[in-house]
């Protein structure tokens, strides 16, 4: 039997985000941001956590509690009872995001925490192991693609249009250290399933990665039991 999740994996900066809210929105069900999960324990626990022994981490960890409210793009991700915002959203918190993601007591904890929220109801999960190790009977699997450098300028865009200066280089040698962190950890590595259908966004906006996820989803069977829009 499968679930009724669509999991999206990808590198970071491919527009799962953007993507992910998007299709929950047309889907009518939650968006579950797991990169927020990584990044909101990373920006509670900062650089000093990082030092912190299995027992310890563990024991920190046990202090978080996440929840999903809401529905589609406005779905928010609660830490606590509390929706962390942009803050999350820096380069840096990302690339200490990865590194405490490489921990095997903080993979643990998301993936209990991923898994209840995807047993609560039908959700569009983002991430880099949704496909793979959180949601292995997914009733869609999408891995999103993009060069290092198209990707590190819609970063670039993003941030700049919140006002961010981060220049572009710096942002692309952080893109190309997390991917290779990502990619090359042992436990959960970003990689697409087995399963899971390939698309390149290189040369496709949101709107058109979005058709193309959505064709697929509303041409099977699975995909009828998404209600098709958020009760307001
Ligand atoms: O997707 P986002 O850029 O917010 O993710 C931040 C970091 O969290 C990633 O670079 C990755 O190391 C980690 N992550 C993960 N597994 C997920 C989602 C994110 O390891 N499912």
């Amino acid at each position: 039997m499968s679930m009724p999740v669509v999991a999206i994996d990808g590198p970071a900066g491919v527009g799962k985000t953007t993507v992910a809210g998007k299709l929950a929105d047309a889907l009518g069900i939650p968006r579950l941001d797991t990169g927020a999960m990584f990044r909101a324990i990373a920006l509670n626990l900062g650089e000093n956590g990082l030092n912190m022994n299995p027992r310890e981490l563990r024991q920190a960890l046990s202090h978080f509690d996440f929840r999903v409210e809401g529905c589609g793009g406005a779905t928010r991700l609660l830490c606590n009872g509390i929706d962390p915002g942009a803050a999350l959203r820096q380069e840096r918190i990302g690339v200490l995001a990865s590194t405490y993601a490489t921990r095997p007591e903080v993979r643990e904890f998301t993936l209990r925490m991923q898994q209840r929220a995807g047993s609560m109801g039908p959700i569009v999960a983002e991430g880099r192991d949704m496909g793979t190790v959180v949601f292995p009977t997914a009733a869609f699997k999408f891995f999103l693609d993009a060069s290092p450098e198209v990707r590190a300028k819609r970063r670039w865009l993003e941030l700049t249009a919140r006002g961010g200066t981060t220049p572009l280089a710096e942002i692309m040698d952080k893109i190309i250290e997390r991917d290779a962190q990502d990619r090359n950890r042992p436990i959960a590595p970003l990689k697409p399933a087995d399963d899971a259908i390939i698309i390149d966004t290189s040369l496709l906006d949101p709107a058109q990665v979005l058709n193309a996820l959505l064709d697929k989803i509303r041409t099977s069977p699975a995909g009828k039991v998404f209600p098709g829009h958020c009760h307001a």
